[in-house]
């Protein structure tokens, strides 16, 4: 597992573990000791990886885990756009890797990379105060080699949609992606460009739509993204209802129109 050499340049680090607990948790534990990154902690498997909400991220070997450590990158109410960010940077290695794939990936509000409308990555941004610093943890899990059955959601992974892409190559390209995109991000003041790009390939974008907020669910058209990364959802009795968290789904009738779902 190496570094971009655009990255090793740019005096990003990189620590490997062949276990680790979460790449995101070792992240946040090296910056509450004094960490002051940029630091990408990689890892071969984990053993208590962590899903969006509190659920688990099955971490086998195989696929890729990893996470990268920034400090202070922004004002702290503009961290949740790092999920957008994050996004649109592992969209650009996968294509750099296998340009054939790029008509086939769109992205699920918030976080998610779905290929063949089927979830293939899955993003958990986490931040912490330690020490007046604002410790941010951008965590990248990619179903490289193999998908857990999810009963959330559809999933798949490279290899299953026929491109064999290692972990090691994949976080390579990573590497000098994401630094690429948080430059374009510029701390918040590029957002409108990301947010741009980013609803250019949103699944279920226009379309009727369910989102969990918990134990709650709301169904409506999946009207727009804001200018802070939140979901724009027009509820059937007109109101346009503003979503900062929550877990999309396609309407119980309309999988395929949304898996097929192509901008
Ligand atoms: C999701 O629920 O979709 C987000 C999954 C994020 C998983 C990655 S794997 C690397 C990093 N370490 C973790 O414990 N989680 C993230």
């Amino acid at each position: 597992m190496q570094l971009h050499p655009a990255a090793a340049g740019q005096g990003v680090r990189l620590a490997v573990y062949q276990t680790v607990g979460s790449t995101n948790s070792e992240a946040l534990l090296r910056a509450a000791a004094g960490e002051t990154g940029p630091l990408w902690i990689v890892a071969e498997r984990q053993t208590a990886g962590r899903g969006r909400r509190g659920r688990t991220w099955v971490s086998e070997a195989g696929n890729l885990y990893a996470s990268l450590l920034l400090i202070d990158p922004s004002p702290s109410d503009r961290a949740a756009e790092l999920s957008m960010v994050a996004a649109l940077a592992l969209r650009d290695a996968i294509v750099e890797i296998a340009p054939s794939l790029a008509p086939r990936l769109n992205f699920k509000w918030p976080n998610d990379l779905l290929l063949d409308g089927r979830k293939t990555a899955g993003i958990l941004v986490e931040g912490e105060m330690s020490a007046l610093r604002l410790a941010v943890a951008i965590g990248i899990g990619v179903n490289c080699a193999h998908h857990p059955d999810l009963a959330s959601y559809p999933a798949t992974s490279l290899a299953e949609a026929g491109v064999a892409i290692e972990p090691a190559p994949l976080f390579r390209a990573i590497s000098a992606a994401l630094p690429t995109r948080l430059s374009q991000w510029d701390e918040g003041r590029g957002f409108p460009a990301v947010r741009a790009e980013w609803l250019r390939a949103a699944a279920g974008l226009g379309h009727k739509i369910r989102v969990h907020l918990g134990d709650d669910e709301v169904a409506g058209c999946f009207e727009n993204m804001d200018e802070k990364g939140r979901m724009m959802l027009r509820l059937p009795n007109g109101r346009l209802e503003t979503i900062a968290a929550g877990d999309v789904f396609p309407p119980a009738t309309a999988v395929i129109a949304f898996a097929g779902d192509r901008r």
